[in-house]
């Protein structure tokens, strides 16, 4: 028996809830063998007892169900090899870190483990109240599968590439932003397999000419695959929202991308819970337009009295409610902000214009501020 094949053996072994196996993900340290005795290294990035105790188990298994060694000794270095992490300062056990081009100060990752919640919706919106509080802020669109940054914002031009071949993030409301879908065209979606995609993102990281940075926020694609392992290993993120929807069958998605973070010993640093129940605000009014202060019977609704301007604002719980909250006390993180289900929200996706620059008035702009002035101070 050689080595190789006991390599081959254990790259049939997942590491705990991801799909990528445990020898790609460097967690085999050494393999000695003598005979037919065999020493197996394990080196696991991770606190989690639970974890180290399954992929050892898994080892051992393997070994064993080969009916070949007589002594198998799997060891377990991932203590030493924490804490002389934290000596040499920013690099993971996992991969090394790759350095952004230019000056950035703190990277915030928008993720959630499920697809369609809101998290470009919310990284375009959080992106641009940071940016009306007058900090310097660039968005990075990782979708690979379907970056939607492009339509968001309403871009329809390529980066430049500067005489060092660097890529120049394209401007769009006082912010620099970058999409994998400037390179790979908004209408040609682009299937890459996962290696291709690891080695793509790694180098979109460092290719990007930031300047100088306040707040780089990240768009992250939906799932726990290899691009997002891949990037939360690779880059230094400084803190990650969680997108999540009030339905509880949501949140066991958006539990794995929460756990990802964890896994990886990148601060949560708060929940936003989106499409929380729709908010409908309207104005009654008489015949000749005149302000109509009045009672309204509303299905499924108290009666609900417009004010003296004949305003209303009905809020209905179309989900159940909740999930957002339940998720950040899993997380023992803050519930960061609620956002309705709006057709605003909607409308200002299509025109290419975040709402809370097209309606900075409106509710949901004021939330989402709050929500931005939230994560400054929790960053500083
Ligand atoms: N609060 C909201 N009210 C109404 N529509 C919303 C809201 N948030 C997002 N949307 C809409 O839902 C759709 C999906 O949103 P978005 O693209 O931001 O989700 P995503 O999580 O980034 O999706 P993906 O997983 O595909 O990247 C968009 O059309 C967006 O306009
Ligand atoms: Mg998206």
């Amino acid at each position: 028996m050689k080595k190789e094949e006991v390599l081959d053996l254990l790259k049939t072994i997942k590491y705990p809830g991801f799909s990528r196996d445990i020898v790609s993900f460097g967690v085999i340290e050494k393999i000695e063998m003598t005979d037919k005795d065999i020493s197996v290294g394990l080196n696991i990035p991770t606190q989690n007892d639970e974890v180290k105790k399954e992929i050892a188990g898994a080892v051992q298994q393997k070994l064993e169900a080969l009916a070949y060694f007589n002594e198998i000794n799997v060891e377990l270095a991932a203590e030493h090899a924490a804490q002389h992490d934290q000596h040499q300062g920013h690099k993971t056990p996992i991969q090394q870190r790759v350095e952004l081009s230019g000056n950035v100060k703190h990277i915030i990752a928008v993720a959630s483990g499920k697809g369609g919640v809101g998290k470009s919706t919310v990284a375009a919106n959080l992106a641009t109240a940071l940016k009306q509080n007058n900090h310097k802020v660039g968005l990075l669109d990782l979708d690979i599968y379907g970056p939607s940054l492009p339509i968001t914002l309403g871009i329809h031009d390529m980066p430049k590439v500067t005489s060092d071949r660097k890529l120049v993030p394209l401007e769009r409301y006082g912010m620099k932003i970058m999409s994998f879908g400037f390179i790979s065209g908004n209408n040609a979606p682009v299937i890459w397999r996962g290696p291709m995609v690891a080695k793509m993102t790694e180098q979109f990281f460092s290719d990007v000419e930031w300047g100088e940075l306040d707040y780089l926020i990240l768009d992250l694609p939906p799932g726990t695959g290899d691009v997002q392992l891949t990037l939360t290993q690779q880059l230094k993120i400084s803190g990650a929202v969680i997108v999540t929807t009030p339905q509880d069958i949501a949140l066991a998605d958006v539990r794995k991308g929460a756990d990802m973070f964890k896994k990886v010993e990148a601060p949560v640093l708060g929940v936003i819970e989106n499409m929380s129940g729709l908010v409908i605000d309207g104005k009654a009014s008489t015949k000749d337009g005149k302000p109509l202060q009045a009672k309204l019977e509303i299905a499924g609704k108290e009666t609900i009295e417009t004010n003296r301007e004949g305003q209303f604002s009905i809020r209905y719980d179309i989900f159940k409610r909740g999930g957002g909250e339940a998720e950040s006390k899993r997380l023992g993180v803050p519930l960061l902000g609620i956002i309705p289900l709006s057709p605003e929200i909607v409308e200002s996706t299509d025109l290419g214009e975040p709402i809370v620059l097209s309606n900075p008035d409106s509710l949901i702009s004021k939330e989402y501020n709050k929500v931005a002035e939230r994560i400054v101070k929790e960053l500083s």
